[in-house]
């Protein structure tokens, strides 16, 4: 049971925030039936999957219809959520900046500008060429390609996500990094806080003086560098700070 007064008071603190910036993770897109991957749902993806085998370059080499066949059962799982309420109540925020690990597109489903979501991890609604040469196409997420080549350069297209191994999209991690040095307030909602260097910016945040608060029904390390947290779900605790 969170207290009502505490979320009417962090809720306050947020919204009188002038350089907000809002840091999600799996469990933002929780409520909307996305699995995460390391906890706070009955089937995590990285207690079933080899994360090796599927999102990585080298499992992408070894059996690349397999990681096709993988992402677009993901896809289509997304082709059928929905937004929630937590992703309804950021929407509302047009000022943050919101910076998410989550390659869905719930938050855009919202009449969020996708200009304005900054995603670390890329976009599983994008194919884009695996050696980069610049291609990237929006893909029917309800009926994605199989195996394909990119028809810009003839290598293959895979998902515009980013891999274990791989580096993060250099001008989105360069803003995000901007945003959140200069933060006086940062929402951190449902992310276990373990992969790096996403993660990091939380550290980033709070050492620039940012008020730090960390949502999540579950304890995790980001705890411990949060000014507050609440043991709660996104849907539920996300709307209540912006109620009144
Ligand atoms: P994780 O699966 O590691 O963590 C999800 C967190 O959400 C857990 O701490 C849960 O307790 C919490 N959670 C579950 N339900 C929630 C709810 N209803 N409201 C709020 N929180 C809830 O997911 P991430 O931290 O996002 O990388 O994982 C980071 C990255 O690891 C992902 O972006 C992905 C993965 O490998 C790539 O895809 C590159």
């Amino acid at each position: 049971m969170v207290d009502d007064r505490l979320l009417i008071d962090l809720g306050d603190r947020i919204k009188s925030s002038e350089r907000l910036v809002v840091f999600s993770g799996a469990g933002l897109s929780a409520q909307s039936g996305i699995p995460t991957f390391r906890g706070g749902c009955d089937h995590p993806l990285w207690s079933e999957y080899d994360p090796m085998k599927l999102a990585s370059p080298e499992g992408f080499a070894s059996d690349p219809d397999l990681v096709i066949k993988w992402y677009n059962w993901r896809r289509q799982q997304l082709a059928e959520a929905a937004p929630n309420a937590a992703h309804h109540a950021l929407a509302s925020l047009m000022n943050a900046t919101l910076v998410t690990q989550n390659v869905d597109d719930l938050q855009e489903r919202t009449g969020t500008h996708e200009d304005h979501v900054l995603h670390l991890h890329g976009s599983i609604a994008h194919d884009r060429c695996h050696d980069q040469c610049g291609w990237s196409e929006r893909v029917d997420l309800a009926e994605p390609p199989g195996m394909r080549q990119c028809p810009a350069c003839g290598a293959a297209a895979r998902p515009g996500v980013v891999w274990f191994g791989e580096s993060l999209p250099h001008e989105t991690w360069e803003q995000a990094a901007h945003a959140c040095a200069h933060a006086d307030c940062m929402l951190v909602i449902g992310t276990s806080g373990v992969v790096q260097p996403a993660a990091s910016l939380v550290e980033l945040a709070g050492s620039a003086g940012a008020f730090v608060v960390n949502i999540n029904p579950e304890p995790t390390p980001l705890d411990d560098l949060a000014d507050a947290s609440v043991h709660g779900g996104a849907a539920e605790v996300i709307p209540q700070f912006f109620a009144s």
